[in-house]
């Protein structure tokens, strides 16, 4: 008999999923990571540990594991009991991407396979997977406010291998709920991720960071000599009011409330999609602006052509979620979010160190 309060969460040694993990500590449940460390951290892991207190600790388990070795995967499930999954892993960087589509292809694709079949075979009924809003590409004006009708054609090789990842999920789903099963499905497509836990327990730590906030920011605590501590806007000439890009921000704090809203809401034979941002577009130069608001502090830019798979602007129509299941975002203001990641980078200028 699988364990109905325990939860797979792949890639929990990464930024989003380790927030994850931390939210359903929190709220009781037991959490397995399975995280191959390649982008995660183990500091993070034990980070998580030092946030449960030593009688609780059995609570969390680590196993790492290689996603795209079939086998090894369901070795480890074997090894497990859960019945929920949240499926974080992945490469996630649009411009590596662009760069290195195979991989992007081979692990995206090859991992969520792996997972969502040993998980299932093992009697796993509930899947939770990070999408993206990537997988919507570039939308045309007026119809700005991405929401989960819009169309999706993905300009990056990110963003097209996730948009194949929900095809492989709504398939499966199909297959198993045909033949008698009672699995339940949601796809949850993320804006731009950003800020960490308000009380500062865990963060983000990328290496190498390539995301807007954790950079701007790092350059305003010194910690991008290499760089002069100097922000590089990547395309000044998009056609947008200031010339560069604009992105919808949402606290990783709300982002993991929502995937735990959805895991309650979600039944047998249902496959629910939604899109998760804040509702509110913002430029690179506004990011700056309120990041020199928050720290007091001035910050050197300088321009760069623009990045190979940036589409100029992405923002998102919650309607849906806030409908449904009455997720609110609790941290709405872009503000908040730099305000937490700076307290986590003065705390942790090194982040985990090392791995
Ligand atoms: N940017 C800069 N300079 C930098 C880094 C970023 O100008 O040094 C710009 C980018 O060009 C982009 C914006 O800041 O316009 C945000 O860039 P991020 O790298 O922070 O985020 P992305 O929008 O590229 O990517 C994020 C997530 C992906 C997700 C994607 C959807 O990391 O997982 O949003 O676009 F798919």
């Amino acid at each position: 008999m699988n364990d109905r309060s325990t939860v797979l969460v792949t890639g929990g040694a990464g930024y989003i999923g380790s927030h994850a993990a931390l939210r359903l500590l929190e709220d009781g449940y037991s959490v397995v990571i399975f995280d191959d460390l390649s982008r995660g951290n183990i500091g993070a892991v034990e980070a998580l540990w030092g946030a449960l207190p030593a009688s609780e600790r059995h609570r969390l388990r680590f196993e790492k594991v290689d996603l795209l070795d079939r086998a090894a995967v369901r070795a480890a499930v074997s090894r497990c009991r859960f019945q929920k999954v949240m499926h974080f892993a992945a490469l996630a960087y649009v411009g590596e991407s662009v760069q290195i589509p195979l991989d992007y292809w081979r692990v995206n694709i090859g991992c969520t396979v792996n997972v969502l079949e040993a998980a299932t075979e093992a009697g796993a009924d509930r899947f939770v997977f990070s999408s993206s809003c990537a997988t919507f590409g570039e939308v045309r004006p007026p119809a700005f406010a991405i929401d989960e009708d819009a169309e999706q054609r993905p300009i990056n090789p990110y963003g097209a291998s996730k948009l194949a990842c929900e095809r492989v999920l709504r398939d499966h789903f199909a297959a198993v709920n045909r033949s008698g099963g009672r699995l339940g499905v949601a796809i949850l497509r993320y804006f731009n991720v950003a800020g960490s836990d308000p009380q500062c327990r865990i963060g983000e730590h990328h290496e190498p960071e390539t995301h807007l906030i954790p950079i701007v920011l790092r350059c305003l605590a010194g910690l991008r000599q290499d760089s002069e501590n100097t922000l590089t806007i990547l395309g000044g000439d998009y056609p947008t009011p200031d010339g560069t890009c604009i992105r919808d921000y949402i606290h990783v704090h709300d982002i993991v409330g929502a995937h735990v809203r959805v895991l309650g809401a979600l039944q047998d034979g249902q496959v629910r999609a939604y899109n998760l941002g804040i509702g509110q577009g913002f430029s690179v130069k506004q990011v700056v602006e309120a990041a020199e608001r928050v720290t007091g502090m001035k910050l050197r830019t300088k321009f760069a052509p623009r990045r190979p798979g940036d589409p100029a602007v992405l923002y998102a129509n919650p309607a849906k979620i806030m409908r449904e299941l009455g997720w609110q975002p609790n941290y709405p203001k872009l503000e908040d979010m730099i305000a937490h990641a700076w307290t986590w980078i003065k705390s942790r200028p090194q982040g985990y160190g090392k791995a």
